[in-house]
């Protein structure tokens, strides 16, 4: 949760996943939308913010064979980066969807990691034409491996979520996504964040943001 200074204008915290751990640094991957991302666009070397965290739960590294599938929407590839990082051995494939080019993000990245995401754009600027969820499933149909050797690791949109789930449950695949919620506290106080699940109501704060992709209930 992050602020950008002292003021109280925005008056709360805003949730934000870390790209990237470092020696001794975090990175955070941001889009300008509201009144705080204005303020850290601004924001030069050595301006202090304030941060509480690491909160939540993050992605689960499985053992065994499976080749991870990561999926990011939009702004929310953020979190998958650093998990690419850390099962690069594992040869991950890499889903990124967006609305258009310029929301693709961090390509350069992967590529520096040996990782060449599949790419698609709604309108057809980069990659594939059409939402990201179509192109898995035509991976999914055409797959080479026998089809549970996969697992999926995946964070973005409601509706992209959604329709994992739907894949997952047609394909059998087991999996992991990270929820984007609305969150107030971020420490499990405020219950601004809870979902439904199928073992009762949970805070994407405190419980989360990460959950079995069979979990949720939509
Ligand atoms: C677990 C988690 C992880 C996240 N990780 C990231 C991340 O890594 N990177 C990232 O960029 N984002 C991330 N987000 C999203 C981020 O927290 C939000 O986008 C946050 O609200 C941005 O703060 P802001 O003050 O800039 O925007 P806000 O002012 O909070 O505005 C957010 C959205 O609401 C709209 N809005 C604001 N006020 C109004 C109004 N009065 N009427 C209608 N619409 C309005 C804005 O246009 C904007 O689209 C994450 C969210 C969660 C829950
Ligand atoms: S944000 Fe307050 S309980 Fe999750």
């Amino acid at each position: 949760m992050l602020s950008a200074d002292n003021s109280l204008d925005p008056l709360l915290k805003r949730p934000f996943s870390l790209f990237r751990w470092l020696d001794k640094d975090i990175q955070i991957l941001y889009r300008v939308v509201g009144k705080l991302t204005n303020i850290l666009k601004d924001k030069k070397p050595d301006d202090i913010l304030e941060i509480i965290g690491p909160l939540g739960n993050g992605f689960p590294v499985i053992k065994g064979k499976a080749r991870p599938i990561l999926i990011g929407g939009g702004i929310g590839s953020a979190p998958l980066f650093s998990l690419a990082e850390t099962i690069k051995h594992k040869k991950p494939i890499f889903f990124i969807g967006a609305k258009t080019k310029k929301e693709i993000l961090y390509t350069y990245a992967l590529k520096s990691i040996g990782i060449n995401p599949i790419i698609s754009t709604d309108d057809g600027t980069l990659g594939q034409k059409g939402v990201i969820t179509n192109v898995l499933r035509e991976f999914l149909t055409h797959h080479s491996s026998p089809i549970t050797d996969y697992c999926i690791y995946a964070c973005g949109p409601r509706p992209m979520l959604k329709e994992l789930t739907l894949l997952s449950e047609k394909f059998n695949l087991k999996g992991y996504i990270a929820l984007e919620e609305n969150m107030a506290c971020g420490v499990g106080a405020c219950l601004s964040c809870v979902v439904n699940t199928k073992n009762g109501f949970k805070r994407v704060c405190k419980e989360g943001p990460v959950f079995p992709i069979e979990e949720i209930v939509w």
